[in-house]
């Protein structure tokens, strides 16, 4: 079968590598799921393992799969798995466990191993192939009516993670009634994690470069969160007018602007940082005044790396919830499909230079819509009621 890889350690290395197709049987204990793959994903990540400055090659091979915004269909389950059948739609966590107490209770994103393993970025092959199979305790399954977005869903429990780690970071106040919100950043991340703070019904104001009116401006718009940019308005401006802000969420991929969000947190607040910075940028900051009011106002900052199952679990609630009270809002972020494994020049292409895409995303396979949601509902309740016991 057909995969796509890269030569880690080699920049611009993208090409078809041809994998064996994997079986159930390759998991032990009989918790194999074959799952066939129908979109992927890319992102910043994806164009940093192609540039090698990112990514190895899991042992016993030259090439990295990449892909690690899976979605598929469960082709074939092992004799031990009773949580998934054929046909149903899921996703893969991304990250597997190492060596800790954090990796053996099912925490391996909060590891403090040196290595990690990662698949489609570290050490582990990716989803942009095939068919892949992996044990049934890292795959989620995704309700029907959600399949046509469930791509989306890695890059959500990035969000997922974070805000639930702010809300158990804040018990250490006994009592915390956030309001307003701050969200660095409107790019895919940035979007995500509006929509879940305004899904909690915080009041949302979101820091971007670009003048409104654009598309994503518009996106926030129809979440009843605030755009604000940084051409006319700067961060410490929007914090008098918006804020005070009892949580930020940084998402920007750029450093500097850590020191700007760590200045607008207002008093008791907690700032997320989510950004991936592999650079080694430099910025002079007033360390006295942050340092003054980050003591005197009780702040924390902390940050946030991948996600465990729990969070894809809640990535999905989240995404029901977005359906319900924002519907056709997520399907409007899958800006940039490509269709075809073999086309992954134009998937290069577009994830470089589409300036304007929110999700670019390899149509591996068609999703199959021969039955609305509720007919294969109840064809999946009639299979069961026949079945024998
Ligand atoms: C992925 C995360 C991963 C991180 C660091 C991100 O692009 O979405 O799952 O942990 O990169 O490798
Ligand atoms: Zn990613």
């Amino acid at each position: 079968m057909k995969a796509l890889a890269v030569f880690p350690g080699k920049p611009n290395s993208l090409h078809l590598a041809e994998l064996a197709k994997p079986s159930v049987s390759d998991i032990p204990g009989g918790r194999g799921v074959l799952v066939r793959v129908l979109r992927v994903g890319v992102d910043g990540t994806d164009k940093e393992i192609n540039a090698a400055e990112y990514g190895a090659a899991p042992a016993g091979y030259d090439f990295l799969v990449i892909g690690h915004e899976g979605f598929g269909q469960v082709e074939a389950v092992g004799p031990a798995v009773t949580e998934l059948q054929p046909g149903d739609f899921v996703v893969a966590t991304v990250r597997r466990p190492g060596t800790t107490v954090y990796d053996q209770i099912g925490t391996s994103d909060m590891t403090t191993d040196d290595v990690y393993f990662e698949r489609g970025i570290n050490l582990r092959h990716g989803y942009l192939t095939e068919y892949y199979v992996d044990d049934a305790d890292f795959i989620v399954k995704i309700p029907l009516g959600l399949r046509h977005v469930a791509v989306l869903l890695e890059p959500l429990t990035v969000v997922e993670k974070g805000i639930a780690q702010a809300y158990e970071i804040q018990r250490r106040l006994r009592v915390w009634r956030p309001k307003r919100a701050a969200v660095m950043g409107a790019g895919t991340i940035g979007l995500l994690a509006a929509l879940v703070l305004r899904l909690r019904g915080l009041d949302v104001t979101v820091f971007g470069q670009r003048l409104a009116p654009y598309r994503n401006s518009n996106l926030l718009e129809q979440l009843g969160a605030r755009y604000v940019s940084t051409r006319s308005t700067s961060i410490a401006q929007g914090a008098i007018e918006f804020g005070p802000f009892d949580m930020i969420f940084e998402a920007t991929g750029f450093s500097p602007i850590v020191f700007d969000s760590m200045q607008a947190l207002g008093k008791n607040g907690v700032l997320m940082l989510s950004s991936v910075t592999g650079g080694d940028r430099r910025c002079e900051v007033p360390s006295d005044k942050i340092n003054l009011a980050f003591v005197l106002g009780n702040k924390v900052m902390v940050g946030t790396v991948n996600a465990n199952r729990e969070y894809f679990e809640r990535g999905v609630e989240d995404m029901a919830l977005a359906e319900a009270e924002f519907a056709g809002w997520l399907q409007q972020l899958l800006t940039h499909p490509v269709r075809g494994l073999e086309n992954y020049g134009q998937l290069l292409e577009t994830l470089t230079s589409a300036k304007d895409a929110i999700k670019v995303y390899c149509e591996v396979a068609p999703i199959d819509d021969r039955y609305s949601g509720q007919e294969a509902g109840a064809e999946r309740a009639a299979s069961v009621a026949s079945a024998p016991r």
